[in-house]
């Protein structure tokens, strides 16, 4: 019989061929509310859910049986609770590479478009107004990446080599310096602070765990030059977004292009702070990844790790709750 696998309704149109011509699975479309998919999960007597960037806290870890497996159709993986999954017995797994192309590419066109002031212009256009002004070249300025993983690499790749700025990376991990200036780092430092008052673009990308909490706190925002803008394409609870309104509202930074929130759907944390209300800010809807090219990847690898769970091959798969590995020996 054909293994039948639940997918939330968002991920299986992402990539609805991909999940259609699967011959070895069967995958049933299910709502995305956490106690929706736990009853087709039941009803369908699944063992294995495919889920996007939203969080479980509760009926998912029920739902499955034992020795199940939770699937990210991503990379991020903070919207599951690891630690109730290992109790529970389940396989969490993710899709490591799959999005990094997109989310770089993101994070890139989201520094283009405030440097010329892209969405402003289109807004002006579009209501009959003819008002040129003045940008910023990328050639030339100080990008500093935070987190200098895959995606931050590739955005610096594409920052150094195809636009010509002055790349500086900080991470918290020892990084390696001849690795890194294949990336195109120009430099990497050791102190954030030194980095941040250089910057004319911050790109952030850094996981969100309790300790990345607020990473971007009014005092780090206090550093920036004023002329400076932040990019966040990785998650939403790494900024301050009320410390973000506030140093943006008193021109104290330039700008940010923001595609992650707190909450997503975006509503305010303070509804007398709202991003959407700043002019001088580009706001996408936590499409860093949203792209063919990577729904197909993601996809590919989600029945990848599918395959590899089904037949015992543990080695194959992207497990991220490594501990799991210890329970089940
Ligand atoms: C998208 O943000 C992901 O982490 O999958």
């Amino acid at each position: 019989m054909v293994p039948i696998v639940c997918v939330t309704l968002k991920e299986y149109q992402k990539a609805k061929s991909i999940f259609d011509s699967c011959k070895e699975l069967k995958f049933i479309p299910a709502d995305l509310q956490e106690h929706l998919l736990a009853e087709t999960i039941k009803s369908h007597k699944a063992s294995a859910a495919v889920l996007g960037v939203d969080q479980y806290k509760d009926e998912l870890y029920t739902a499955l049986p034992k020795g199940g497996i939770i699937l990210r159709f991503g990379v991020g993986h903070d919207g599951v609770d690891k630690k109730r999954a290992t109790e529970a017995g389940l396989f969490v797994t993710n899709t490591p590479g799959a999005l990094d192309d997109s989310v770089a590419e993101h994070a890139i066109l989201l520094m283009g478009s405030l440097a010329r002031q892209i969405p402003q212009h289109y807004s002006n256009m579009r209501s009959s107004q003819w008002q040129p002004s003045l940008g910023y070249e990328l050639r030339g300025k100080n990008l500093l990446v935070v987190g200098c993983g895959k995606i931050g690499s590739k955005v610096a790749s594409i920052a150094s080599f195809g636009f010509g700025m002055k790349v500086i990376g900080y991470d918290t991990q020892p990084l390696n310096h001849k690795e890194a200036s294949r990336f195109g780092f120009a430099q990497l430092i050791e102190s954030l602070d030194e980095g941040i008052k250089q910057a004319d673009f911050i790109s952030l990308h850094i996981p969100s765990i309790p300790a990345t909490r607020k990473f971007v706190s009014l005092k780090f925002l206090q550093m920036m030059k004023s002329s400076a803008y932040i990019i966040n394409t990785s998650r939403g609870p790494i900024v301050d977004e009320n410390a973000l309104y506030d140093i943006i509202s008193s021109g104290k930074i330039a700008g940010a292009g923001i595609d992650v929130f707190e909450n997503e759907p975006y509503v305010p944390i303070n509804t007398s702070k709202d991003l959407r209300n700043l002019p001088n800010v580009v706001l996408t809807p936590h499409v860093g990844s949203s792209t063919i090219e990577a729904c197909d990847r993601m996809a590919e690898c989600v029945i990848k790790n599918l395959v590899a769970y089904f037949q015992k091959n543990r080695e194959q798969m992207d497990i991220v709750n490594k501990e799991i590995l210890k329970v089940k020996k």
